[in-house]
């Protein structure tokens, strides 16, 4: 199964997929292009290093998102793309990729949705005091988070956590989790 990942950030997400391949952890699926919506970026450098093929643009060199998303489209067929995952794809994704991906399309999050959806999901959570959340991963449709659940994990929030021990622990349980949602997908093809 060839995925294609779409970043906007860090992509620590993205190694944790390349690193589970590359221990043989995750079996049957490749990494086989990042497509990523900001030049500078600190995950263009990660893919560079380890060779991974790329479509990295500016959003504001197209006319709209349909016609940068019609060139994103043509870059997974060439590649001959199976699933798209998002791991801090930090933009709404428009009909164009939807009409083609629906239901091989998947969003990494990190709360338990459907509680905190949007930005900053762990210090929403933070703030609102909650006694557990956690990571979900779901299938992506036209709106902010919504679409339906594939896995999800709790984590709790202990009397000696901070905000960023919190957000720590819930990097290191995406990084389990979205391993574990691809060959969940790739099992069930
Ligand atoms: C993750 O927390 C993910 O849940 C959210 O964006 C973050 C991406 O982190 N959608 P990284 O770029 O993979 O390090």
């Amino acid at each position: 199964m060839r995925i294609a990942v779409f970043a906007s950030g860090r992509g620590s997400n993205l190694l944790a997929i390349h690193d589970a391949i590359l221990a043989d952890e995750l079996q049957g699926v490749s990494l086989d292009l990042l497509v990523c919506d900001r030049l500078e970026a600190p995950v263009v450098e990660e893919v560079k290093k380890r060779y991974i093929p790329d479509f990295i643009f500016r959003p504001q060199d197209f006319p709209d998102k349909k016609a940068f998303e019609t060139v994103i489209a043509e870059k997974l067929k060439t590649a001959a793309i199976d699933l798209v995952v998002l791991a801090g794809y930090m933009r709404l994704v428009g009909s164009v990729l939807l009409e083609k991906w629906e239901g091989r399309m998947i969003n990494l999050h990190p709360s338990l949705l459907p509680l905190f959806p949007g930005k900053d999901a762990i210090g929403q959570a933070w703030r609102t005091g909650v006694k557990e959340t956690g990571v979900t991963v779901h299938f992506v449709d036209a709106g902010m988070d919504t679409g339906n659940i594939f896995l999800q994990r709790k984590v709790s929030v202990d009397p000696d956590d901070t905000e960023e021990s919190l957000a720590e622990k819930i990097h290191n349980v995406e990084h389990q989790l979205l391993p574990e949602a691809i060959q969940k997908f790739q099992q069930e093809l």
